[in-house]
């Protein structure tokens, strides 16, 4: 794939933002938020990301639909990639074998014995760009991962991102749970289910931290 784009990861990092808040729209339409005016609208896109938090307690036994999977991984795919490249590749895993393979080695991940699905974003080496641009490749796939965290929180559902690359360690338990070509290289694990109710989102806002110039 040909190179001849931009020199530093500032304008990546602002489309990555920009395509989330995009993102958020597109979650929503079809809902409330597609009637609503402007003013209206985007108060439902922020309070939304506002809620979003990592859910890591889901109601057992409560399956997610697999339209409503489908709906998520689109939400990933609406998400910006460098160059428009999609280096993406999206493992929807609702087997009880696959999960347990997963949990059984991911340690951070136990959530996943109660979660009726996971969502597992990976790169693929093919689509990824040439040269100094291939590790846009993780920007790409995080774009995605926040869209459907977005998306999740927007249709009433938990879920939560849980890292896999860079630790080669469970990029290898990943591999092995799913059997993954050596082309795709799982990013993150997303479990999604039903929440409980036990996770609330935090103020995370720091004054200090806007640098205004
Ligand atoms: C790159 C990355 C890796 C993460 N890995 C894990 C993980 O392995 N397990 C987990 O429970 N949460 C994981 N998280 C979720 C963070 O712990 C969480 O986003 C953070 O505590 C802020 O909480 P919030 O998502 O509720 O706002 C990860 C988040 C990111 C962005």
């Amino acid at each position: 794939m040909k190179r001849n784009f931009w020199k530093t990861g500032a304008m990546s990092l602002y489309v990555a933002v920009f395509g989330l808040a995009a993102a958020g729209l597109t979650a929503c339409c079809g809902g409330n938020a597609c009637k609503a005016d402007g003013k209206e609208r985007a108060g439902i896109v922020l309070e939304n990301i506002a809620q979003r938090k990592s859910v890591r307690h889901f109601v057992e036994g409560k399956e997610v639909a697999k339209a409503d999977l489908e709906t998520l991984v689109k939400a990933g795919m609406a998400a910006p990639t460098a160059r428009n490249s999609q280096p993406w590749e999206f493992y929807v895993v609702s087997t009880p074998e696959a999960k347990q393979a997963l949990e059984a080695g991911l340690p951070y991940a136990k959530m996943l014995t109660q979660a009726s699905a996971a969502i597992v974003v990976c790169g693929n080496a093919e689509y990824m760009l040439d040269g100094e641009g291939r590790e846009y490749w993780v920007q790409d796939c995080s774009a995605a991962t926040q869209n459907i965290l977005l998306a999740a929180e927007a249709m009433g559902l938990g879920a939560v991102w849980t890292g896999v690359y860079p630790v080669r360690e469970r990029v290898e338990v990943v591999r092995q749970a799913l059997s993954l070509p050596t082309t795709h290289v799982p990013l993150c694990v997303i479990p999604v289910g039903f929440p409980t109710g036990d996770d609330q989102p935090k103020d995370k806002f720091k004054a200090d931290r806007i640098h205004w110039k």
